[in-house]
């Protein structure tokens, strides 16, 4: 007890012994190794195009440093550094790398100690690719991102998968990469973030992916990967954040992705999964973002989603979904937005969406809806232009709430079933269709009392 207390306040103390070490008092100042400061020129050689960097830096960790260069006093060995983290960046480098920059693996592997390697707007010009000779198992990298670099093109290294032991991030995220996802990746199992994309990746995701079980943010959005979405993913227990988005992923949604629990953000959208969605969605309790959009689903509105009760965003557009809306959405208190734009939707516009609290933003645009506009004049003030109706022929409105909406509905003739006669012939028809507004707005039996009235006196041309 007492003497680990020791060791941990000897370790705190180290840099201050280490300040006074290069204030002239004793001990000896901690030094990088030969052999790593060699690295460095060597990686900052074929990196940046400034030849002074080795004379302006003799010492890069202590009297001469350099912001993009981090090291760390070695855990037993006071007198001795270690390169930790190298990051080259917009940030820290400029210019930034030179024309013809490059990676290579004798270089970044004088560098064992090398936690952290960022390369951001790095590799513009001539393609580079990755050797797959810079990742082996005696690397102690934990977090790998490459971004931004879209000269960085060719495979992904199947050797990451040598880091399975440190690597926790990896992002590669905005190169030229192309080809397939390696199967090999699926051994990173201390990985939690695996952030892939725009690039250029092609092929099936691997069932070996499965076996990232710390996982907790994956994005492969935006590349052109095609086949089903396995169900192998359902093992990452701790994904909060999936980006499929901006793919060709075709199939259904497999039943397995219920099980992602901590699921917070899913992104779909933009593939072309059909439906219908599996029941077993409704497990993901903590899900806030539903994003589903353009994607040939083809079902009537998914029953499912009105068991999501954390949902806070949800993209049904351009989905090919039929039928009524539906009450599925009145469940949903916490909806701050829906969009069903883009479908085949018929029916009217149920008065309960807006009754949700918290809903600021709402597009039924081309749709199939019809009838009178029942929306409280309350939640159609506040919707403003963030509330689209528009592209439903059928679709009418009580006038006083006319003028609120984008592209205004034609006014309710009268008993709200169909667009008005914008001839002007009916203004005392209108009249009475505005006096029902009162009810419209509660809905109900009085509301449709009012309109079977207005109705009768119409046929019976009063
Ligand atoms: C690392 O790789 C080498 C050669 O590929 C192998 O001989 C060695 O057993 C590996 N070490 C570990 C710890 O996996
Ligand atoms: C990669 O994809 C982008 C857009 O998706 C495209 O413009 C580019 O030509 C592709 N590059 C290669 C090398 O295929
Ligand atoms: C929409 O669904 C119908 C069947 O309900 C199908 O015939 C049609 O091809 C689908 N459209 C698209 C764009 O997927
Ligand atoms: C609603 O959706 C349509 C069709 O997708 C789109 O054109 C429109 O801009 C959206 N409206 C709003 C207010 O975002
Ligand atoms: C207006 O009334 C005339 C004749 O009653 C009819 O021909 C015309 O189609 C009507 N216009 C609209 C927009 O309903």
């Amino acid at each position: 007890m007492a003497s680990s207390l020791f060791v941990s306040l000897t370790i705190s103390l180290l840099p201050i012994l280490l300040f006074q070490a290069a204030t002239g008092e004793a001990p000896a100042p901690a030094e990088l190794p030969r052999s790593e400061l060699a690295a460095i020129f060597r990686v900052m050689g074929d990196l940046l195009g400034d030849p002074t960097w080795a004379e302006l830096h003799p010492r890069p960790c202590t009297d001469t440093p350099w912001p993009g260069l981090q090291c760390e006093l070695a855990p037993d060995d006071s007198r001795r550094l270690r390169a930790t983290r190298l990051h080259f960046g917009p940030d820290v480098s400029a210019p930034p790398c030179r024309p013809g920059a490059r990676l290579a693996a004798p270089a970044i592997l004088g560098l064992p100690h090398l936690r952290t390697l960022s390369l951001f707007g790095c590799f513009v010009g001539r393609p580079v690719e990755l050797p797959p000779a810079l990742f082996t198992n005696t690397s102690s990298l934990e977090q790998l991102v490459l971004k931004s670099n879209p000269g960085l093109t060719g495979r992904i290294p199947a050797t990451l998968s040598n880091l399975r032991t440190s690597l926790q991030v990896l992002s590669l995220s905005q190169n030229g990469f192309r080809g397939e996802i390696p199967r090999e990746l699926g051994g990173l199992a201390a990985l939690q973030q695996l952030d892939l994309s725009y690039n250029n990746l092609t092929g099936q995701i691997p069932e070996e992916i499965g076996g990232m079980t710390r996982l907790t943010i994956l994005d492969l959005s935006w590349n052109g990967i095609e086949g089903g979405v396995p169900g192998a993913l359902g093992s990452m227990r701790m994904l909060q954040k999936a980006d499929l988005s901006y793919n060709r992923f075709v199939g259904q949604v497999p039943p397995e992705i219920g099980s992602l629990k901590e699921l917070v953000f899913l992104d779909l959208s933009h593939n072309g999964l059909a439906g219908p969605l599996p029941a077993t969605l409704s497990g993901l309790s903590k899900l806030q973002y539903l994003l589903l959009q353009d994607n040939p689903i083809g079902t009537a509105v998914p029953a499912v989603v009105g068991s999501l009760r954390g949902l806070q965003v949800l993209g049904l557009s351009g989905c090919n979904l039929t039928g009524p809306i539906g009450p599925f959405f009145a469940a949903l208190g916490g909806l701050m937005a829906l969009s069903l734009d883009r479908n085949r939707l018929d029916g009217p516009i149920p008065a309960s969406l807006g009754a949700l609290p918290h809903l600021g933003q709402l597009n039924l645009s081309q749709n199939r809806l019809a009838g009178e506009i029942a929306l409280p004049r309350e939640f159609v003030a506040r919707l403003g232009r963030r509330l689209d109706v528009r592209g439903n022929d059928e679709l009418c409105v009580g006038r006083g709430l006319r003028a609120s909406f984008l592209g205004a509905p034609p006014p309710c003739v009268a008993g709200g079933g169909g667009p008005g006669n914008v001839n002007g012939t009916s203004s005392a028809l209108e009249d009475e269709g505005s006096g029902c507004r009162g009810y419209g707005v509660v809905g109900g039996l009085g509301g449709l009392l009012c309109h079977l009235v207005v109705l009768l006196m119409l046929v019976l041309d009063l």
